[in-house]
């Protein structure tokens, strides 16, 4: 079935499928055959959800926000990554509208303490010249979800688990799709300097200690105007992450 409000920048158009294997391949296909900026694709269940780094992003049939939508913002294509950060900013607004209150772990994901409620995985698609075709920005919120699988049940929380009720898929992909009719504008006319502020009140550990993928550890002081994470180290020089996944609050080794 295909819906939306034509009036809307961000889901004028929305397809809604049942099972499929990912969103995003959904939403790519779309792409490719032209579909314009703002067109949404959901489903009810994917049977291959595609998570960052290549992991998978499970879901249980009807009880997530499953979607992606096809952007074509006029931005160089080494920043189409950023756009999960914007992301990142709507989606802690639209849960709050929601009565959730979360916050974001560098540099994308959205968490209620320390339990992942959503994931934002852009995947880029560069025209022959190198210029940026389009973006499929997937987002995915456990809206429902009493529980969930062994590999991720200390890890994830839903929405229906942090406020003992139940919300309506449809009413998240509203809210989410309205907080970024206001933050992704911005970001393609100004540049992610311009939500910076806005991503720091939402982040969860600036001032802690954290670590590095690559071990590097110190106390997380910022976000740089590309979106990497600042850390100051113990010798007082600055670094830059920009990869990986860093563990924030790392107790400090004694003689340190
Ligand atoms: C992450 O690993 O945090 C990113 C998760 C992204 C999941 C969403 S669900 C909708 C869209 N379709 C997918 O296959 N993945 C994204």
């Amino acid at each position: 079935m295909t819906t939306g409000a034509p009036s809307r920048a961000l889901g004028h158009t929305i397809h809604r499928l049942g099972e499929v294997a990912s969103t995003q391949v959904e939403a790519a296909r779309l792409a490719a055959e032209g579909a314009t900026e703002g067109t949404v694709v959901m489903s009810t269940h994917q049977s291959a959800g595609r998570g960052r780094r290549g992991r998978e992003w499970l879901d249980a049939p009807g009880e997530s926000l499953l979607m992606s939508i096809v952007l074509r913002p006029r931005i160089p294509p080494n920043l189409a990554p950023q756009l999960s950060l914007v992301a990142a900013v709507a989606v802690v607004d639209a849960l709050t509208s929601a009565g959730v209150t979360a916050t974001i772990r560098w540099p994308n994901d959205v968490m209620v303490g320390k339990r992942k409620i959503c994931g934002m995985l852009p995947e880029a698609v560069t025209t022959r010249d190198g210029a940026l075709g389009h973006v499929i920005l997937g987002i995915g919120v456990n809206v429902n979800q009493c529980g969930f699988p062994a590999p991720i049940r200390t890890l994830a929380t839903s929405m229906r688990i942090e406020t003992g009720r139940e919300h309506a898929v449809d009413g998240m992909l509203d809210a989410v799709l309205a907080a970024l009719e206001g933050w992704y504008p911005r970001f393609v006319e100004e540049g992610l300097g311009a939500l910076l502020p806005a991503w720091l009140e939402r982040a969860q550990g600036i001032g802690s200690r954290a670590r590095a993928a690559d071990g590097r550890e110190g106390v997380a002081v910022g976000l740089a105007e590309d979106g990497a994470l600042l850390l100051r180290m113990d010798s007082g020089e600055s670094v830059r992450v920009v990869a990986g996944e860093v563990t924030t609050e790392v107790a400090h080794a004694a003689g340190h």
